[in-house]
């Protein structure tokens, strides 16, 4: 086989149909069921926006009601699965810590075998409802503090802030938190997406097939990347009594040492978008208004200045996780802390493409061209 026919790490092959969103390079558009991301992080809520990606419409507002008063029934930390969480050493990564709970959750869930549509709809709903709690907890225990009891009266996102923190957020947070959970919510076939298909294909169950997905994100190619921006911001050095103008000339000369020494740098590039990505406009706007919220106009700079010398030297445009990184240590968040919630949102896409791989499935079963030693015996 010739080897321009071998598609390595599947580049530009299309394996399937998807009805959950459309990403178009081209037009720098993402759709989830055709509405378009920007509309939906402008206009709705993280939970509206979840309704939509597993049922195809938006819900009205007696769908909503009931819908949001499961995923409130549903918040409480399992006290079996933080037990199972306390007896994670907390040198262990977060991303660890989720992907164990969710495999646990699996394990106990009531229709654990049961693949039909109405059983994964229920898992799907209960996970996502439930990954908060664990969310928060691990990184309170990794401050010596308790677990915080959810708040019925907080939608999710609040309520998410509000179990992490202890202290209710102001509405600008929430809403830049709100706008995260929606942008990080669905993107077509990544890699995670695939896996979580992959695992579908074999008719094995939605919880291993999410558990699997949280392995395949916690790679710095893909979810870790946030997480990695906030390193890049650390190496730099985050200094809090520098103007704008001197963070983003430090940030220069260091990106221009980085690919001078052909470093890859987190959070620029993109498999698909090859001019930018359609989601960054709107999580940069909710950074922006963080920044001026918290009066930290250093990392802009900081950030600013990655861009711009990014930009001139390779053309490479900044991914979501660019400006998600620096939103999310605004917040307060700890900086390993920042994939796990991309976990949290992206349950919503991982389980709605399970349920359209398990209504339409095919073994998802590549072929490989054997290049090792001849057929040979044994001495
Ligand atoms: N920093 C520096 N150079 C980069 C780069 C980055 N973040 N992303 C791409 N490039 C360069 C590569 O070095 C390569 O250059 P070359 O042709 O001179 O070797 C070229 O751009 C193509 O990159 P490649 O890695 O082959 O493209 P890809 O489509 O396989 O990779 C990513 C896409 C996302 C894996 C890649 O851009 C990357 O590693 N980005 C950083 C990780 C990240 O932010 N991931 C989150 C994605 S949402």
């Amino acid at each position: 086989m010739a080897a321009e026919d071998i598609k390595k790490g599947l580049a530009g092959v299309v394996v399937d149909y998807t009805a959950v969103s459309k990403v178009n390079p081209d037009t720098n558009s993402l759709l989830y069921r055709g509405y378009p991301v920007q509309e939906l992080a402008a206009k709705c809520s993280f939970e509206e926006v979840a309704y939509l990606l597993w049922n195809g419409e938006l819900p009205n507002e007696t769908q909503l009601a009931e819908f949001t008063a499961r995923e409130r029934a549903g918040r409480a930390l399992d006290p079996v699965v933080k037990s199972v969480v306390d007896s994670l050493p907390t040198t262990a990564h977060p991303m660890d810590v989720c992907r164990t709970a969710a495999s646990v959750m699996g394990a106990r869930h009531e229709l654990a075998e049961d693949s039909s549509p109405e059983a994964n709809m229920k898992k799907a709903i209960d996970l996502w409802a439930a990954m908060p709690a664990i969310v928060a907890y691990d990184q309170r225990r990794r401050h010596g503090q308790e677990a915080v009891e959810p708040r019925e009266d907080l939608d999710y996102s609040a309520n998410f802030l509000w179990m992490t923190f202890g202290e209710e957020q102001v509405p600008e947070v929430v809403e830049a938190f709100n706008v995260s959970m929606i942008l990080y919510a669905e993107h077509s076939f990544n890699a995670s997406t695939f896996t979580a298909r992959v695992v579908t294909s074999t008719l094995s169950d939605l919880h291993s097939a999410v558990t699997a997905a949280i392995g395949a994100l916690k790679g710095p190619l893909h979810g870790g990347a946030n997480e990695a921006v906030m390193h890049t911001f650390d190496e730099i050095g985050i200094r809090s009594e520098e103007s704008l103008e001197e963070a983003a000339t430090r940030a220069r000369a260091w990106m221009e040492d980085a690919l001078a020494r052909k470093k890859k740098v987190m959070g620029f590039g993109h498999r698909v978008y090859k001019h930018g990505d359609s989601r960054v406009p709107t999580m940069k706007a909710a950074l922006d208004k963080m920044i001026a919220h918290y009066g930290r106009p250093e990392l802009l700079g900081l950030y600013n200045g990655l861009e711009q010398a990014m930009d001139e030297a390779k053309a490479i445009k900044p991914n979501l996780d660019y400006p998600a990184g620096p939103t999310y240590h605004l917040m307060g968040f700890d900086t390993q802390t920042f994939t796990p919630l991309f976990v949290a949102s992206r349950i919503t896409g991982w389980t709605a493409h399970i349920m359209e791989q398990v209504a339409s499935n095919s073994l998802i079963r590549p072929l490989s061209e054997y290049n090792g030693p001849e057929e040979r015996q044994v001495p």
